[in-house]
């Protein structure tokens, strides 16, 4: 089917490229007309497994490419996917200002039926919103349908998630658009899920808060085992066994981040709110992920004592593995802290060290894993990349003025790192 994306961010351009993969015709929109010119010259703006070989592929076998007209996208298109930011505003509520404006957009490009899918994560109601706006703007008066499909993709496994998607959910008003939606999404043999526009739009916010939710508990049960001596490690297997609750997204750490958790729980909170419900239970989850780095930090001063003129090392600055991006970063967060307490700090990520200049301009940036310990007081883990794994535990510890050691996401075996001598803290074990 012949499809436009507007918007090439982390949503945009991995739908685009996956889209194109089996067999679509796509044509993706950005006004950002330098980051179109990269695009066409084969050039990747965020590191994503997988993505630039097959965005270079379909360029090369025509069946993606990238402008910065949204005319040109429309005019060219039976579908048109909306994938812009819709970032938080200081009250955690969601603004939807790129969203009207595409809207807009393609309201004043249409010449015949569209189908106008909204991908970005919006409140519910959001869809009625945009089928208003385009009525209003559409000069040529053409029929078109609304739809909300919402994306479920994880960061560093974009392109798996979209190739595999766990299901697809399809938000339509009538069964013209469900039809061409079932027709695009038939070659990733997953199972769809057809609903009305508002469920579709709730169920993005209702599972991502739930994923959250899932975290802030284990964390709290961290908290629970820290006390008790037990090993939360241990209970999460124990209960992540019985399928009602699943082992995924039960590891304990320095709490969740992102730009997807944390403003979609303030946004799911807020809507709520709007809608006559005050959702306690999130703001819960809020409050035991901020406390989760307050404990943290608390360790490492507890341990250390003074931070002034400590030097420390950290190992993670993106807000988890496999990805480069550094926004909402506890390990951002975590640097920020320590270096607000007087500490210097030599730093290492395998891929977001250039995204983190920015935010820390003052650190030491280590390109190699293995010599970030030296000259250090303590070294302290703070994303779950695996290689951390395959530290170099001996030669760490040779360069260290003491073998202090906290891992914040439990990447190591208590009971090894104590047999070699390390004084290791982690989380509730
Ligand atoms: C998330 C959702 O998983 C995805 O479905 C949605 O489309 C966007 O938001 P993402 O933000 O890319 O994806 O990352 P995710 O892998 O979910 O991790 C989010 C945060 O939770 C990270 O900071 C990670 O370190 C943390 N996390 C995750 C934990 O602390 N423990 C876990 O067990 C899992």
């Amino acid at each position: 089917m012949k499809l436009s994306i507007i918007g090439t961010g982390y949503v945009g351009l991995v739908t685009g490229a996956c889209f194109a993969e089996v067999g679509h015709q796509v044509i993706c929109v950005d006004n950002d007309a330098a980051k179109v010119k990269l695009l066409q010259a084969g050039g990747i703006p965020i590191y994503e497994p997988g993505l630039e070989a097959m965005v270079k592929k379909n360029v090369a076998s025509g069946h993606l490419k990238f402008t910065a007209s949204t005319a040109e996208g429309v005019q060219n298109s039976e579908v048109i996917f909306i994938a812009v930011p819709t970032p938080p505003q200081p009250d955690g509520s969601v603004d939807l200002s790129y969203i009207e404006r595409v809207a807009r957009d393609i309201a004043a490009a249409m010449t015949s039926y569209k189908i106008v899918v909204d991908k970005s994560t919006v409140p519910v109601k959001t869809g009625e919103k945009v089928a208003e706006t385009i009525k209003r703007y559409c000069a040529a008066k053409v029929e078109f349908d609304v739809v909300s499909n919402p994306e479920f993709l994880r960061e560093g496994f974009a392109v798996g998630d979209l190739m595999n998607p766990d299901r697809v959910v399809i938000g339509v008003a009538s069964p013209r658009p469900a039809a061409a939606m079932r027709e695009i999404y038939t070659p990733f043999k997953a199972p769809i899920i057809v609903t009305d526009i508002n469920s579709a739009e709730l169920i993005k916010h209702a599972a991502n808060s739930f994923l959250a939710l899932k975290i802030s508990y284990i964390n709290a049960i961290a908290n629970v085992c820290e006390a008790a001596g037990a090993n939360v490690q241990e209970v999460a297997q124990g209960i992540g066994l019985d399928e009602r609750i699943g082992r995924r997204f039960l590891n304990a750490g320095i709490g969740f981040g992102g730009s997807c958790f944390p403003k979609d729980l303030s946004a799911f909170i807020k809507i709520s709110e709007q809608v006559g419900y005050e959702f306690k239970l999130l703001k819960e989850v809020q409050r035991i992920n901020a406390d989760q780095m307050e404990r943290f930090v608390n360790k490492i001063t507890d341990t250390l004592w003074v931070l002034k003129d400590k030097k420390i090392g950290v190992l993670g600055l993106a807000f988890k593995q496999n990805t480069d991006d550094v926004r909402s970063s506890p390990a951002i967060d975590l640097c920020q802290r320590l270096l607000q307490d007087g500490a210097t700090l030599r730093v290492h990520d395998p891929k977001a060290m250039a995204k983190a200049r920015a935010l820390l301009p003052t650190v030491t940036y280590v390109e190699d894993m293995n010599a970030v310990a030296e000259g250090c007081d303590a070294l302290v883990v703070a994303t779950e990349w695996e290689e951390f794994k395959q530290l170099d535990l001996a030669r760490a510890r040779k360069g260290m003025t003491a073998p202090i050691f906290f891992d914040g996401r439990n990447l190591f075996d208590p009971a090894e790192m104590e047999k070699l001598g390390w004084i290791y803290k982690s989380i509730g074990r």
